[in-house]
């Protein structure tokens, strides 16, 4: 399976900087061969990189969605709104979504479930904090996580999630699971999702994120349960993208 990686632009991006950052994206699209790669602007930027990615390979993504179609909720996007704007992918339960808009796995499942039912692919992001892994706590608080996030899919469902393991400590830190560390909880997430959709898990893709780097992203990405990468800060900057890509395809 080729590696899958993902850019998160979070809140950054003007137009100018969109038009900039896919147009050196997409010139260097020879050397994308071995890797899917999908880029998550702002909504705002939206609708300029689809244009900018029209004959590219690089798929759009949107970084989260409302649960309903459509109605009075001002101010949300719906997972069908996103589908219309050319968005294949959504991000869901970041943990800066948890952490700074109080999502909860509940509302998190929600998501999930709106989003495929707009035939959107969600990219659903789970990690500990620092202190619940100094507390030895990182695999309960994984294994809610994906209790309560996926209590609403099938097992024929769970097939068309992303899994992200993002470390919050790791989160634009500079600090970065090593590809050691990275990899024993990837098999135990995935050991999870077999417990609960049975042999589906084995082609589930789990990507790393928290400071993945040009200089790290090898190393992790040749762990066998380590399936991409969601790249934060590195995928800001073309160079640094297009060196974590060359990476996963190497
Ligand atoms: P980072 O962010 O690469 O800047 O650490 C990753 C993320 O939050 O998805």
């Amino acid at each position: 399976m080729p590696k899958f990686i993902v850019g998160n632009w979070k809140m950054h991006g003007s137009l100018s900087e969109t038009h900039t950052l896919l147009g050196q994206l997409t010139e260097a699209g020879a050397s994308f061969e071995r890797v899917e790669i999908v880029v998550c602007p702002p909504f705002t930027a939206l609708f300029v990189a689809k244009q900018e990615l029209e004959h590219s390979r690089i798929k759009l993504g949107a970084q989260n969605c409302y649960i309903g179609s459509d109605g009075a909720f001002t101010g949300e996007i719906s997972p069908s709104m996103l589908v219309d704007m050319g968005c294949e992918y959504v991000i869901l339960g970041h943990s800066e979504r948890r952490q700074f808009f109080g999502e909860t796995d509940e509302l998190v499942a929600r998501k999930i479930f709106a989003a495929l039912e707009a035939a959107l692919t969600p990219i659903v992001c789970i990690g500990e904090t620092e202190e619940q892994r100094e507390s030895n706590q990182s695999e309960s608080v994984l294994s809610r996580q994906i209790g309560q996030s996926l209590s609403k899919i099938t097992s024929a469902e769970a097939g068309k999630l992303i899994i992200a393991y993002e470390p919050i400590w790791a989160i634009g830190t500079g600090k970065t699971a090593t590809p050691r560390q990275a990899q024993q909880t990837h098999a135990f997430i995935r050991a999870e999702l077999r417990k609960k959709f049975g042999s589906v898990a084995n082609d589930m893709r789990i990507l790393y994120g928290g400071s993945i780097k040009p200089e790290n992203a090898e190393a992790l990405f040749r762990e066998p349960d380590i399936d991409g990468g969601l790249v934060g800060g590195a995928s800001l900057n073309a160079t640094s993208f297009l060196s974590i890509i060359e990476a996963a395809g190497a």
